[in-house]
């Protein structure tokens, strides 16, 4: 069955779509799909958690983006998709392209067609361009590749990352949605604004997640967690924080975390808190102020391109 990966950003978001180094990782959960040839036109179904969420072709975004996957994807035929989605929208979690990597590769097998994971990567491009306007390819990526990856725009090729040993993270949801294309384009509008200042903190995400990189795969968590709280204090200096993702990370940090920061596009959406053994501590601590997480153990074999069926 056609599969594809929610991710969290763990160090990069934002300035990635400028250029500058991200560094992401694959979730155990995402996208499953299956698809079919069949005649007349094309048809799109989306469930989360057993629920529809959209079935058909309606004449929207869902339509164009779904559209625009299959003439990326290439061949023929008409093709009737179901996809089932294991994370909330808006959450900062890659579920849209963890949704259009799974479609893609329904589509990809219905017609017949090869795609490797750079190809499924381009097409989930060509998805998110309709919802959020200049995706900077990160989500595509760590949906199609899995594992743990370190991306720069326009690259040719990805670079894996094998940590020095499991990375015990929370993932922790504001319940408020958050919305990528809106928070980018207010990143945008600063840069314009005043672009010394923001190129500036561009360089230091960049700097914090190439040298987390390293960190990362010589299993020093410690620094780790110390680069993830800059990075979220850069991010904060964008206005992608809000109040809920400050209270989760200080929380977190609180019960125990070595390192805390909002991940993905802000605004909303999720943080994530470095924690090896105080998950449980950090859960609770959430739990406590009416935040709900899970934990997500970063690096583990079943979260590669490798364990895929
Ligand atoms: O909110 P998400 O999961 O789509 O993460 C987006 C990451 C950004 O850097 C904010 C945007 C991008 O295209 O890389």
């Amino acid at each position: 069955m056609p599969r594809a990966f929610a991710k969290v950003i763990l160090f990069g978001e934002h300035a990635v779509v400028h250029g500058r180094t991200a560094f992401a990782a694959a979730l155990d959960r995402g996208a499953t799909s299956s698809g079919r040839r069949v005649e007349g036109a094309s048809r799109l179904d989306l469930r989360a958690w057993n629920k529809v969420v959209f079935e058909g072709q309606a004449d929207d975004d869902v339509a164009r983006a779904f559209g625009a996957v299959l003439a990326e994807v290439g061949g023929d035929g008409a093709v009737d998709v179901t996809i089932d989605v294991q994370v909330p929208g808006g959450a900062g979690l890659g579920c849209s392209a963890a949704i259009a990597v799974a479609l893609a590769r329904a589509i990809a097998e219905a017609r017949g067609v090869a795609l490797d994971d750079r190809r499924a990567a381009e097409c989930a491009n060509a998805w998110e361009r309709v919802f959020h306007g200049n995706p900077s390819g990160v989500d595509g990526a760590v949906a199609a590749h899995g594992g743990v990856i370190k991306f720069r725009r326009g690259e040719a090729s990805i670079h894996p990352v094998v940590p020095g040993g499991v990375m015990e993270l929370c993932v922790g949801y504001t319940g408020e949605p958050s919305s990528t294309k809106s928070m980018v384009e207010s990143v945008a509008r600063q840069l314009a604004r005043r672009p010394e200042v923001v190129e500036r903190t561009f360089d230091g995400i960049d700097t914090l997640a190439i040298k987390a990189a390293e960190a990362i795969k010589a299993g020093r968590w410690y620094e780790v967690g110390q680069m993830m709280d800059l990075n979220h204090a850069l991010l904060t200096s964008l206005m992608v924080s809000t109040e809920s993702l400050e209270r989760i990370c200080h929380a977190a940090r609180d019960a125990g975390a070595m390192g805390a920061k909002l991940t993905g596009g802000g605004g909303g959406g999720c943080a994530i808190a470095l924690a090896p053994g105080k998950t449980d501590a950090v859960l609770a601590a959430w739990k406590g102020i009416g935040i709900e997480g899970f934990v997500a153990r970063i690096g583990s074999p079943i979260v590669s391109r490798e364990a895929m069926p």
